[in-house]
Order: C-alpha cells, then sequence, then structure tokens
C-alpha cells in the first residue's frame, strides 16, 4: 500500500510540474499589474513624497502652523497621531532634513482632501531652520517630507485607556494630533494635557485645543511666570499636579524640551509610576554636547577633518567636536538620510573606518551589534579625532 501511494505521490508531483512549465510557457512576458499586497505596501509607506504648502496661520503670537498636501493630488500614507514627519530643505549649500510633530489628526490626511499639518515655533536664536519656516516659507512652496515616523503614539494594546499628557513649548504638538484625533471619535482614549508655558502668550493652538475640550479631552495650562491675572495653574509640571490631574491606571506621555525631561523624570520618580506606563519623545539633537557626562571638555573648540566615503568618491570635510556629523555632512551639502535626529530611528546609520567620535549617552539607540562594529548614529556621535565614514550612496 505504502509503495503505491509513494508511486502516486511522484506522478502527482510531476503533473504539477509540467502544469507549471506550460503555465510558464503560455504567459505573458509583461509583468504582472496586479499587485494588491504591494499596493498597499506602497500606500503605507511610500517614501518620501513632494508636498506643497496650502495655508500658513498663526498658533501663537511667536508660532506658525503650515498646512501640507500631496503636490501631485495623491492621498497621503497613514501614520499615527503623535508621529512625526521629516521635512527637507536645502538653503544655500547645506542639504538638511528636520523632524516635527504632526499637529493634525491622522483622520484629516484621509481622502482626497486630505493634509498634514506641523506647527513651528520661531527659535531662541539657537534654529535656523525654524525660523526659517516662520519667515520665510508661504503658500505654494513646495518640499520633499517622509510622512509617519517615530515610536510616540497611542497604542491601545499597550497603554491604559487614561492618558496624561506633560507638555512643555512647542512640546504640545503631537498632543493636538491625538486630542483632534480623541474628539473627532477616531481614537479610544481619554486625555489631559498639562501644558506648561512660561506666560500665557507663549501657549501654543491654545483657542484650537480649547475648542476641542470635552467629555474625552482637556487641556489644563501650566504657567510658570508671574503673569498677574493668571487664574489658571501656576508653577511647574511638580509631582504633585501630576498626581492632582491623574486617576487610576494611567499613561503618561512626555515631550517637551531636554530640561523639562530631566525635571520630569525626578518628578514621576516620586509617583511610583510603572516604567512601562511613561513614554518619552525623543528630543531631537543635543543643545549642548558639552553638557554631557563623558565629552572631552578640551576639545570643546577642536575642529577636525573627516573624510567621508561614499562609493569610489571621497571628501574630505572640517568637523567641530561640537556638531554632529549629520551637521558637518549638511553643512557640506552632502545628503545623508535623517529621520529623529536623536539617535533613535537609525535613518543616519553610518561606519566609522577611522579615528574617534563621542556619542552622545541620551541618545545612543544602536543596537548592541552596531556597536561592537564600529557603526555610530551621525545625528548623536561627535569627532573627538580626525575621521573617516562610509555612508551610503543617494
Ligand atoms: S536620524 Fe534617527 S538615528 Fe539619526
Amino acid at each position: 500500500m505504502k509503495f503505491k501511494g509513494f508511486l502516486k505521490d511522484v506522478g502527482g508531483a510531476s503533473r504539477v510540474a509540467r502544469a507549471r512549465l506550460e503555465a510558464f510557457a503560455a504567459a505573458s512576458a509583461e509583468p504582472v499589474r496586479d499587485d494588491p499586497i504591494g499596493d498597499v505596501a506602497r500606500a503605507w509607506h511610500p517614501g518620501r513624497l513632494k508636498l506643497k504648502v496650502v495655508d500658513i496661520r498663526e498658533a501663537s503670537p511667536t508660532a506658525k502652523s503650515f498646512r501640507f498636501v500631496r503636490a501631485d493630488g495623491g492621498e497621503l500614507p497613514f501614520f499615527y497621531a503623535g508621529q512625526f514627519m521629516v521635512l527637507d530643505f536645502e538653503i544655500g549649500q547645506s542639504l538638511i532634513s528636520r523632524p516635527y510633530s504632526i499637529s493634525s489628526a491622522p483622520s484629516q490626511a484621509r481622502g482626497k482632501d486630505g493634509f498634514v499639518e506641523i506647527t513651528v515655533r520661531r527659535s531662541r536664536g539657537d534654529g535656523f531652520i525654524c525660523d526659517h519656516l516662520n519667515d520665510d516659507v508661504k503658500v505654494g512652496d513646495a518640499f520633499t517630507a517622509l510622512i509617519g515616523c517615530g515610536q510616540f503614539y497611542y497604542e491601545p494594546l499597550r497603554d491604559a485607556k487614561r492618558v496624561v499628557a506633560l507638555a512643555g513649548g512647542v512640546g504640545i504638538t503631537p498632543f493636538a494630533s491625538m486630542a483632534r484625533e480623541i474628539a473627532a471619535g477616531k481614537l479610544d482614549a481619554d486625555l489631559t494635557i498639562l501644558y506648561g508655558s512660561v506666560a500665557s502668550n507663549d501657549i501654543i493652538l491654545k483657542d484650537e485645543l480649547e475648542a476641542l475640550e470635552g467629555p474625552r479631552v482637556r487641556v489644563v495650562n501650566v504657567l510658570s511666570g508671574d503673569e498677574p491675572g493668571w487664574t489658571g495653574e501656576r508653577g511647574f509640571l511638580s509631582a504633585d499636579l501630576i498626581r492632582k490631574y491623574s486617576q487610576g491606571d494611567t499613561t503618561y506621555f512626555i515631550c517637551g524640551p531636554q530640561v523639562m525631561y530631566r525635571f520630569l523624570r525626578e518628578e514621576l520618580g516620586k509617583l511610583d509610576i510603572p516604567a512601562r506606563r511613561v513614554r518619552f519623545e525623543v528630543f531631537g539633537q543635543a543643545k549642548d554636547i558639552t553638557a554631557f557626562e563623558g565629552f572631552p571638555g578640551d576639545l570643546k573648540d577642536a575642529t577636525f577633518r573627516l573624510t567621508v566615503r561614499r562609493g569610489i568618491r571621497e571628501d574630505v570635510i572640517p568637523a567641530k567636536a561640537t556638531e554632529s556629523l549629520v551637521v558637518a555632512l549638511e553643512r557640506a551639502g552632502i545628503r545623508i538620510d535623517t529621520g529623529c535626529r536623536s539617535g533613535e530611528c537609525g535613518f543616519c546609520r553610518t561606519k566609522v573606518l577611522a579615528g574617534s567620535v563621542y556619542v552622545c549617552p541620551e541618545n545612543d539607540g544602536r543596537r548592541a551589534a552596531d556597536r561592537d562594529f564600529g557603526y555610530v548614529h551621525a545625528c548623536a556621535a561627535y569627532p573627538t579625532s580626525d575621521v573617516t565614514i562610509k555612508i551610503p550612496i543617494e
């Protein structure tokens, strides 16, 4: 019996093989156009897109919201409330990318009238791209952008239904996206935003956020400055204040300036909150790398030679010890892919062939194997000698 079954299997297999060969011979030489899986993958991850600015409006006396649509009229890709997009700029000889949290809701991006918005505050003297956006960009301008980056979003399988957002300054933007999505009935969570500002005219998106308040969205503005007549909360986002607005099982999302992170780590530590209930947004490149532990202070005024290999091409450019390799490359007009600029996403992963670098300890998001084999994330690596790196060809 077994022997007969074996012969049947062999006969069946050879018939299938013959049928396949006949089908190949009869097939068209044209590639198959119907590719539903590929279509879905491309819709979700279309890579860099061309966007154009269709609206600019004031978000506070010092910030503006910029609305973008796809320049080719197509649909925008999916993203989660809280994620960021990367916008590319060509300024003079420099090729620069910057991440901006999306302040509009994912549901506002759907359909043929879909859009995405970012809200950008003028810098306080340390961010010429923010000032460029606020001062020079106008309706009709076009950019390339990558939409839907980062891990800072609400995930119902992981996060508690109650969310307390701790925001400072322009760190309100991912929470504006979450609040809009909840108010539109597209996100099932209860959100309380504790928003710290120095003065009432620093509050970004004030009217728009107030308009979203309802049973599931609450905004509490907290002023640290001594403003006469302010009747709301005062002070900082202290443990006492956080406790006052927390109830039961809660996930805490934090987005704001670096200095606020250090303060909040201590305050949250007083509240006995499990680590899995606290989510920090990455905070961008270190403002002052010399302030981080282990940075060789005697090098703070040094400039090194950075040799950049791309395929058979080799360029030598200057690189300051206090500026990341990404900044040195961008200054020289050498394109390197970047996303978060916080050491997290790995877009700027770079092989160090020779020389030494200092890696910002708070932004070292490398895998262990990358550390062992001499890779760095160029947005978080600073030269401490002449360095040779290899980057991918664009
Ligand atoms: S840009 Fe994300 S790790 Fe460098």
